[in-house]
Parts: C-alpha cells; structure tokens; sequence
C-alpha cells in the first residue's frame, strides 16, 4: 500500500501553485504593525469625496499603516525604518488633515509623504542637515499653494541649529526656511490660522528652559516677532511640556510646576501664561496628565486636560477667550474609580470629547456637561486602557461614537457603541517561539492504539472490545446528528472542510511582552485565547514544547509555565534556577513518545545530569565550540569539535525530530537501486571567517562527533543572512559569495543543495553492506556526497523543510524571503543534484525525473506559498504534519504571523471541490433503477430464447 501511494505521489507534478479560490481559505495572516504611537494615530478621511474615515497609525516599530476601522484589516502599510538611516525607535512622527490625500510621516533624518487612500509614496527627502523634530501640516490655504495637497511646516533640528521649512505638499520642495543659530534646542512647529510658530527651548542661566516662539509669516517665513515664556522654574527637560497644539484657533502650549500643583497654560503668540490651580481631590499622586485639543482651525477653542492617578481619574474641561486669551474652567468630568481615557472628536466647530472608563463609553459636548450618550462596554477587558483615538459621528439627533483604544499588552480595539467590533493583537508582532498544540481527543486515541500495540494478542483484543463499547455511548448522539452530516454533506462543498484530518491544529505563540496566544488554524488564525503570564518586555523563551492538551513555555531564566490549550488557564508554574540558561534543548526520548527539555549554560555544558533515556545531547557554546554529552559523564564531553582558527561557529541545525523515511533508496531510471545515507544524528555546523571572507559548513554525527563532510566557499559576505537546513539524507545552504572558484569579481546568492549515499555505485551499499548493525563510535563509513549549486536571485534568511506524517510526498524546501517579504516553497525535485550539467537528460533521467541542470535558479511565481501577500519580519518558519499525507502545515512568525497549508505533491488523498457527493448519489440511484428495470426484461429474453432454441 505503501509503495503504491509513494508512486502515485511521484507521479505527480511536483510545483502546485495555490488556486486564488484558496486564498483566504487554506492560508491566513495577520499584517500587524506594533503599538501605536499616542500622538500619531488619528481617524482620518482621505478624501472630501466620501465621509469614511480609516485609522492611521505610527507604530513603535515605525511602521505606518492605515486600518479600514470595519473589520481592523490592514489597508496599507509602510516601512519608515528601512528608508531611514539610523532612526531611533519610536521616535518617528506621522501627520495627517481630513480631505487631505496626503499623510506625511517622518523618523530620524527621512520625511516622506504618501497618499492617504492607497499608501502610493508621493516624495521623500533624506535631510543632510539633521534630524527631524517635529512636523506639522499646514491647514491654512493661501496663494503660495500650487495643488489641492496641504503644505507641512518641518523642524529640522542638529547641534544647536534649528532649521523651519515649509515644504511642498505635492513634492517636497522647500518652499522657505528660517534658520535659528541661537543654540536653542528645536523643539516643536505650530500654526494658527494666520502664524507659523517656532518653539524651542532656550537655556536659562540656572537651570532649566525658557519656552521661546518665534512666530513666521507662513507666505514668507519672515519672522515677524518673538515670545519669551519664563518657564524656566517648571521646565527642566523638553518632556516636561505637556502639550502644544497646531491647527487651531488658539494652539497652546501646557504644563506644569514640578510639584504638579499648578497647570500653565499659554495661547501661542501671546504673552500671558494662566496658572490654574490642580484641585487634587482625590488625594493621591497624579502619576499622568494629557492635554485634548482639537487640532481644526475652525473649532471652538475648548481643551480637556485628562489627571490621572494610581487609582482613578477625572478631566478637567476649559475654554479660551479668543481676545483677551484668557483660559477659563467650563466644567469638570468626575472623578472616577478605575482607569479611563479621553480623546477628542470635531465635526464642524463642535468639539465632542469620549470618555472610555473600564465599565462605559460617554460622549460629552465641550461646551457643556450634559451627557450626549452613554453607552455600557458590552465585554469589558482587563487590560487597562492607554490611549485611544475617536470618531464621532451624528445623524440627526442621534450620536455614535468609534474608539479605537490599544490596551495595555498589545491589544488593539476598535469600540463601536460600547461593543467590541475587532480587536488587532499587536502584541503578536515580537513573537518569540511557536509550536502547534495537540488536543486532547486525537492524541486519546493515538495512546489507546499504541496500547493495543503493545499487548499480547488477546489483552489487545479485550482492549478494543472494551473501548467500541465505550464509544457506544456518543451512538445516539452521532444518530441524531447523522441525517443533517447526510445533507450538508451532500449539498456543501463539505469535501474540502479537512478540520477533522488534523488539518485545524491550534498555534501557540509566546511574545516578548510575555503573554501567550493561541490561534487556531481552522479559523484562519482566530486569536482563541491570550493570556499575560509573565510581566515584563524583555521575554526571553528558549522552547516551547505541546503535550496533550497542554503546553509549556521554558524562558531562559530556567522557570517553566504550563498552560492549557483549550482554556489557556495557567496549569503549573515552576520556579526559575539559579542559572540562567542560554539555550533549553528538546530531546526526544529514546521510544520517540515524548519529549524532554535539557537546559544548557552559556559555557554549552547541560545544567542538569543528563539521564540515560536522554541519549546524546550536542551544544554549542558562545565561545563556538560544538560537544556532545552523554548520560553518564555530564561533566565533561564526550566528543568536543572546535572549528580552525578564525571561524567562529555561527549556527548549528539537526534533522527535524518529525522526519520520517519513505524509502532507503532510490530508485534509478534504468531499476537500479542508490541507497541513501541515513544517519538520524546529523548535525550542520555553519562557520563563518569574517577576514578570510569563508563560509564553513561542518556535517558531523551527533554521537561520535566525527566529521563526516566538509565544505569551504570563499568570497562569503557574513554579514549577509546564510541560512541552512539537513532532512533526510540531503543539507541545503545559502550564501553570498564568490560565484567561481578563481578569484573572479561575479558574486551572488547561492543555494548550495547536497545529497548522501553510501556508495557512488547503484545496488551497492557500500562498506555497510555486510553489516547487519553498526556502532557509530568504532567504524563509520563516509557518504558518498553529490552537491549542486544554484544562483539564486535573492538571499534566504531562513530554511525549513516540509513535514508530512510518512515523508512518502515530494519534500518542499520553505525559505523566508526578506527582501520581498515572501514565503518560497522550493519543490526538492528541481534541486535534485544528480541534474545534468551541460547535456540534455538521457531516457533513463527523464524517467527518473531529472531535467537539464541550469545554474541560475529563478523563483517560479508557482512556488510562492505567500502568493502576493507582503509576509514581513520572519524569524521562523514552522512544519507540521497533518493526519493527510499530502498535506503540511506551514506556520511563520516573528513580525508578522502567516499560516499556510503545503501539498508538494498536489492534495492526491483529498476530494477536489469539484467533486460532487450528490451527482455520485444520483448517479448510483440512476444505475440502480435501471438495473432493477431491464433485470426482469433480459432475463425474460434469455427464458425466451432457451425455450425457441
Ligand atoms: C458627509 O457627512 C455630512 C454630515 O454628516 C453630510 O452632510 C454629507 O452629505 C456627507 N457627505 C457624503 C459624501 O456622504
Ligand atoms: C495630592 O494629594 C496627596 C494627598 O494629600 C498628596 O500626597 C499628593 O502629593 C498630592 N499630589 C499633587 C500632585 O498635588
Ligand atoms: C543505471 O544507471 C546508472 C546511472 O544513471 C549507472 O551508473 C548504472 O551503472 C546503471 N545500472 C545498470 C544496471 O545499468
Ligand atoms: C552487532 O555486531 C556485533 C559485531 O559485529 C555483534 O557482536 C553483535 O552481536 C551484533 N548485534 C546484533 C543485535 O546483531
Ligand atoms: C521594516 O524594516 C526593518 C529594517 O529594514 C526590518 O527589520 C523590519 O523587519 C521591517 N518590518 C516590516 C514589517 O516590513
């Protein structure tokens, strides 16, 4: 039977491309961006055409990204910190105006600007001067204004220099620029409806800062005249200013004593600064206050200032008199137990503030306290919320409001109403480790058979008797069922719901801020459950390993944490070792039903005595050496393999733990026999020599610790990713490197793919033919070693292989594409190094598969799991098996998640979409009516014709 499926599975076309009717079907992924910034994220409609707004954000990892606020899919999405030179993360800036199809952003010494609808690049400038400070569109149209695109004001900030630029909204060109050689320190840009402000901050004689605005005629960028604020008591460092506004009527500028008993506020341009008193009520320390102004020209001048304390908060609302700039307090939103935030809305001139608290959402008007509406959040979360933005919007007398609020962890909501439409697990975007779990009922089944296994023959027969009748009991519950399973199935296209064949296996996935999530594959990629186990940002997880029904999480610092699948309920936690760890190994034990961890030290010796069951363990230490250890001595190695002088061991990798051998051989086209090497303890050691530009690669036996091949390139650039992979009885390799072997110029990506035998010759197995066991220790033989080389049009970051339940269907080797944030499938069949160079295939090569050998190997559009998705920041790519042969799960993470099905070998043990249960039904029914029609005729033919004979 076996066979029979390996052929069929070889007959096969090796490259499927993925149907666009299963896109969305068999795949999911999750384009995440990371926290949005507070100050960067906003509702905004692109364009005056159309009242829908998106969400915008710039996310601590600089990424801009616009979120159709529907559903929370990913419109678009930009990479500041790949344009950028040496930006400073989370310091990128992102701005935005209604109706304006132009949203410019900026990090370090780069601005750009792309369109707000589609995220098309519009222009971008890399300043030579310094780095951007802060930038600000300019609202106020005027005639310098040669499109429809709004102007942004820019400060460009280096030593002591301070640079204003009014930039042109449809490409960037400057249009004037102020220099200020003061020495003052740059700080922010603001605009009135007639003024361009400069802000900075100029050094008192003692200590602290002078605010200073410079205010500029935005046609010109005349200075026109200049405000010194003494804030020099309060302001000691630039975050010490609360808030300064832009856009507005009366931009402010806020903040407070040291004591943070007294709030200041100025109206820019102006020279009075009003103190207002902090009514601290509550009687505990104000640990945040946020300033909430609208940023519209045409608003009212009303401003909310957010207190919050350990314990509760309140808001204080306050009006400015346009003429005298006086600042009066309107009225105030209570105090209130919990956490809450604010954030301000503008429709018209009416300005609208949202108060989310932990229990309701409120809207209330900024020019008088009544509550406009009020909604209870239908599912509270116990995330405490840190910022949101909102968008309200009124029809007649009615009032909705949309809330986009990022949790505390990583959380992402969009609130419509007090009810949850969609939540974006930013906090996915640092995953750390992954690992598909296994639920309880397979795995139920899987032990009882292995049970049956292992008894006599009559207690395994008992034992099945015993189980049938133990399952009698779902009998009338699978009855009941049975005839809607009979119509669904009929009617559906049932066939291609494949849930049930191991295909919907749940995800784990542990971040760094320290929460774990599950996702299921079944739903593409759903969030089923996420849970905060540790608190901190800096989780380091060296493994993490599924049992039945469970998982457990190992951090580096030697603790471990259980937690179970369904629920994700903390079952069992441990307490961290002494030690800590710097890498955990999982070991397989020696009947390969379980796995067991083994922690490691940063001088690669095993923290705790290996056991026998354990077999040998191979480490590698930070100081590159590779040993492998044994049970018995756990104090010193038993092998010890140090590469040559100069190279350093830069990664080690081993066969998959789930890799199954169909067949020792294979067969030629002409039936004769090569027999592969297998060996389940190889082990790939990458050296790299960064002076000698050489790239090492070491295949040793992980028992002996024998080298068993070795491979030098030159030429190797290792600062450019090399990745590598061992299955089966074949390595694979990238590099960047010389292309020839003389000392030629012409370097590229290569992919280097090796095959093993145990002999040259086919129907020859070598120097292990006589034996019927071997022991690694006295005499291994060498593989007979067959290597081709590709040029491939881009590096590879990472390599895995597909797994499957039998390893019968064609493998796949998966390699993470970084430059184009792709996902390649390589079927093993096109890197088959017994291709034939320069020379067509003879008969027998075609017959075995193999086509002419051609040196540059171009990604065919075929081979693309990730098809024309952008699949970003991949650190690992994941394979599992599935109950079908044909079929591998394919997972990748690291920035974004992308989960995927793999058939190399087409889906041969799966039902095709088109096929059709109810035509077969009618089809049988047809037959057999007919059957019992003509039966009775013919054989009344045949009595008629015996009896005239
Ligand atoms: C946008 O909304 C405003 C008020 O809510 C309405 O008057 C206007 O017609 C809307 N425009 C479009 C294009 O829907
Ligand atoms: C508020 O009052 C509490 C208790 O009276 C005091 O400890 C705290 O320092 C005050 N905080 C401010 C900002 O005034
Ligand atoms: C079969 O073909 C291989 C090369 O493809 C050759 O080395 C071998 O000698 C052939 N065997 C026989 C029995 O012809
Ligand atoms: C393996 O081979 C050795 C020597 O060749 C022999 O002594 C031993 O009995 C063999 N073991 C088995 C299980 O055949
Ligand atoms: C953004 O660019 C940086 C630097 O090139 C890279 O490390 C990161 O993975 C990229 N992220 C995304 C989502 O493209």
């Amino acid at each position: 039977m076996r066979l029979k499926a390996l052929l069929f599975a070889a007959c096969l076309s090796p490259a499927v491309a993925i149907y666009s009717d299963e896109v969305n079907h068999v795949d999911f992924h999750h384009a995440l961006l990371g926290t949005p910034s507070p100050d960067s994220t906003f509702f905004l409609k692109p364009s005056t055409a159309s009242n829908a707004s998106l969400l915008y954000t710039l996310s601590d990892k600089l990424l801009v990204g616009a979120v159709n606020p529907r559903d929370g899919a990913l419109v678009w999405r930009q990479n500041l910190s790949r344009s950028a030179d040496s930006p400073t993360r989370g310091a990128g800036l992102l701005r935005g105006l209604d109706g304006n199809d132009a949203l410019v952003g900026a990090a370090g010494n780069y601005i750009s600007s792309w369109s707000a609808q589609d995220g098309k690049l519009g222009w971008e400038k890399r300043l030579t001067e310094g780095v951007v400070a802060d930038i600000e569109l300019l609202e106020l149209e005027d005639a310098t204004a040669t499109s429809g695109i709004r102007d942004a004001i820019a400060v460009v900030g280096s030593d002591g220099v301070g640079i204003v630029r009014r930039l042109d909204g449809a490409t960037g060109k400057t249009i004037w620029e102020h220099k200020d050689t003061s020495g003052d320190v740059p700080f922010q840009v603001s605009s009135s409806s007639t003024e361009v402000f400069y802000i900075s901050l100029q050094s008192a004689m003692l200590k602290g800062y002078k605010i200073k605005v410079t205010a500029l005629d935005p046609v010109t960028g005349q200075q026109t005249r200049q405000q010194v604020l003494n804030s020099d008591t309060d302001v000691t460092t630039p975050e010490s200013v609360l808030y300064v506004g832009a856009n507005s009527a009366s931009p402010l500028i806020a903040w407070t004593d040291k004591s943070q008993k007294v709030l200041k506020i100025n109206v820019i341009g102006t020279k009075e600064i009003t103190s207002i008193a902090i009514d601290n009520t509550s009687g505990s320390d104000i640990r945040q206050i946020t300033v909430h102004a609208p940023n519209k020209l045409n608003s009212l001048p009303h401003f909310l200032v957010h207190f919050v304390t350990e314990t509760g908060s309140w808001a204080e609302v306050y009006h400015v008199d346009l003429r005298s700039s006086k600042v009066t307090n309107a009225y105030r939103l209570p105090y209130l137990q919990g956490q809450s935030v604010v954030a301000t809305s503008v429709i018209g001139a009416n300005v609208y503030f949202t108060r989310i608290t932990e229990a309701e959402a409120i809207v209330v008007s900024s020019a008088s306290h009544g509550v406009l509406a009020r909604w209870d959040l239908q599912t509270p979360s116990s995330e405490v919320a840190l910022h949101s933005v909102s968008e309200v919007v009124t029809k007649g007398k009615s009032l909705a409001v949309r809330s986009a609020l990022f949790r505390e962890h990583g959380d992402w909501q969009l609130v419509r109403n007090g009810q949850v439409e969609w939540t974006r697990y930013e906090g996915l975007v640092d995953a750390v480790a992954a690992t598909w779990a296994e639920t309880d009922i397979q795995e139920d089944l899987v032990h009882e058979l292995e049970v049956e296994g292992h008894e006599t023959l009559y207690g395994a027969y008992l034992h099945r008797v015993k189980r049938h009748v133990r399952d009698l009991q779902h009998l009338p519950d699978w009855l009941k069922d049975l005839p809607t399973r009979i119509l669904s199935s009929a009617l559906t296209d049932e066939v291609s719901n494949l849930d049930s064949f191991g295909v919907a296996k749940p995800v784990v996935i542990a971040t760094k801020n320290g929460r774990v999530h599950a996702l299921d594959t079944g739903k593409h990629g759903a969030v089923s459950w996420s849970v905060q186990v540790a608190e901190t940002t800096q989780w380091d997880v060296k493994a993490i390993l599924s049992s039945p029904g469970a998982v457990t999480i190992y951090p580096s610092d030697g603790s471990s944490v259980t937690l179970d699948i369904l629920t994700g309920e903390i079952v069992l936690r441990t307490e961290p070792s002494d030690t800590p760890l710097h890498t955990i190994a999982v070991l397989s034990t020696q009947d390969s039903t379980s796995l067991v961890t083994a922690g490691v030290g940063a001088d690669g010796a095993p923290v705790t005595a290996l056991t026998k069951e354990d077999g040998i363990l191979v480490t590698t230490s930070a100081d590159g050496r590779v040993r492998g250890w044994i049970a018995e001595d756990s104090k010193s190695p038993v092998w010890e393999f140090v590469p040559p002088s100069g190279q350093k061991v830069v990664k080690a990798t081993a066969r998959p733990a789930h890799d199954p051998v169909a067949s020792i051989g294979k067969v030629l086209g002409n039936r004769s026999v090569l027999y592969k090497y297998l060996n389940s303890n190889l082990a790939l050691i990458t050296a790299v020599d960064a002076k000698a530009k050489t790239a090492s690669f070491y295949l040793l036996d992980g028992v002996s610790g024998m080298v068993l091949h070795a491979t030098t390139q030159t030429g190797v650039d290792s600062t450019q990713p090399i990745a590598s992979v061992v299955s089966e009885n074949w390595l694979a390799y990238s590099f960047w490197g010389d292309v020839t072997a003389d000392e030629s110029s012409a370097k590229g990506y290569q992919l280097v793919v090796s095959e093993l035998y145990e002999s040259p010759l086919p129907n020859d197995r070598g120097a292990l033919d006589s034996a019927s066991n071997y022991s690694s220790i006295e005499s291994l033989p060498l593989p007979h070693v067959i290597s081709q080389a590709f040029m491939i049009p881009e590096p590879i970051s990472h390599m895995a292989v597909t797994q499957t339940r039998q390893g019968i269907t064609t493998r796949q080797l998966l390699c993470t594409l970084p430059s184009s944030n792709s996902i390649v499938g390589i079927p093993r069949p096109v890197l088959d190094p017994r291709r034939p160079v320069d020379r067509d295939p003879t008969a027998a090569e075609v017959e075995e598969g193999l086509f002419r050998y051609a040196p540059f190997l171009e990604f065919d559009g075929k081979w693309y799991l990730s098809h024309a998705r952008d699949v970003a920041g991949i650190r690992e790519v994941l394979s599992s098996p599935t109950l079908l042969e044909s079929t591998s799960l394919v997972l990748a993470y690291g920035s974004d998640i992308y989960g995927t099905r793999a058939t190399p070998s087409q889906a041969f043990d799966v039902l095709g979409k088109s096929f059709s249960k109810l035509q077969l039904v009618l089809t049988v029914v047809a037959l057999g009516a007919g059957v019992t029609v003509l039966a009775p005729m013919t054989r009344r033919k045949q009595v008629n014709a015996l009896w005239k004979a």
